[in-house]
């Protein structure tokens, strides 16, 4: 399993019949979102970097498939809260599930998700399931207690870079970094290899959310497939906006927190000033000097573990094409 593609492509087949299993489980209110959430696509590449992950240490991947489809499903569980909590209209260029059905629903069959992602995850007698359990357990509490973070910190002033890169650690990363483990866990690889490929993990991720904050502002909402300037008019204490605050001169500041102060504003308006604000003050290319900065901390990670080189490649691009990504 030599690239990433022909890990999503295996995953998916494989995944496809599952979702209609679920898709037609009774009472049809609370897994046909799930189904529809499953199967309106996403980019799989949390189970594809667990699948490959696991390549690197043995020949068949076979036994690594509900382990990876728990990590789909958790992770998509996440976004179906998420997308309540951001007040979240479109995903994947459809609308999102609270639109589409209702709160409750998403709140519910969220719910379900990740009870289903637990029951993925323990299929399977391998021995190594009380440390996946561990992992994933601990993972999936870090990302609630990132998310929290989040939304603390949309009202909280003074939120420091270091804040924002935890709370970004907490949200997003770790389960990035708990694909690869789980992948290398489930190969038998030795302990020092696995914990390279999470810390790999990590340092992409971060650079993973890094972009994904980027793309909220000056992506192409046709391919990213989510509405523009949502952070913007959350009040999310992205990168940018930490770096807007401490970059613009007194008189920009006052502006800015004017509108971070509005309660009713009309977003489009919103969006177009605090957008001028970040041009003026560069930090769009801040941005991307602390995505090379992840870059590189991913890459050295991969270069202290012993792998075959056509493998590191394949992980190589990945952590480039994260920070380059359009979707
Ligand atoms: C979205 O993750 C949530 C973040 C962590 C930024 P992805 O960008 O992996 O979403 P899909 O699954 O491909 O839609
Ligand atoms: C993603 O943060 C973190 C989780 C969903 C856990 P975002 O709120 O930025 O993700 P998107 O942009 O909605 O996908
Ligand atoms: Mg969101
Ligand atoms: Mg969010
Ligand atoms: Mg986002």
């Amino acid at each position: 399993m030599n690239s990433l593609e022909s890990a999503v492509t295996y995953f998916e087949t494989a995944f496809r019949e599952e979702i209609s299993k679920i898709q037609s489980t009774a009472p049809p209110k609370l897994y046909e979102p799930v189904g529809y959430s499953l199967i309106i696509g996403g980019k799989r590449l949390r189970p594809a970097l667990m699948l490959h992950a696991a390549s690197l240490f043995t020949e068949s991947v076979e036994h690594v498939l509900p382990a990876a489809m728990a990590i789909e499903i958790f992770h998509n569980f996440t976004l179906l809260h998420d997308d309540i909590m951001d007040h979240a209209d479109l995903r994947r260029g459809l609308p999102t599930v609270h639109k589409k059905y209702s709160e409750n629903t998403a709140i519910l069959s969220g719910d379900a998700m990740s009870i289903i992602a637990f029951k993925y995850l323990a299929r399977g007698s391998h021995d190594r399931l009380p440390e996946l359990l561990d992992l994933f357990s601990t993972t999936a509490l870090q990302v609630c207690e990132g998310q929290q973070l989040d939304m603390d910190y949309e009202t909280m002033e003074n939120v420091s870079i270091e804040n924002y890169i935890e709370m970004i650690r907490l949200k997003t990363a770790v389960l990035i970094g708990c694909s690869l483990k789980i992948g290398a866990l489930l190969a038998n690889a030795n302990p020092t290899q696995a914990n390279l490929l999470y810390e790999y993990g990590i340092n992409v991720g971060l650079a993973f959310q890094l972009q994904d904050d980027w793309l909220d502002v000056y992506g192409n909402p046709d391919l990213f497939g989510k509405s523009k300037g949502g952070d913007i008019c959350a009040n999310k204490k992205t990168y940018l906006l930490l770096k807007a605050i401490d970059a613009c001169d007194p008189a920009t500041l006052l502006e800015l927190n004017l509108w971070l102060a509005r309660t009713d504003f009309d977003p489009i308006q919103k969006i177009a000033v605090v957008t001028a604000i970040y041009e003026k003050t560069g930090v769009s290319e801040q941005t991307q000097k602390l995505m090379n900065h992840y870059h590189s901390k991913a890459l050295e990670a991969l270069e202290q573990m012993t792998i075959p080189p056509a493998s590191r490649e394949t992980l190589k691009a990945f952590a480039g094409e994260a920070i380059v990504r359009n979707k």
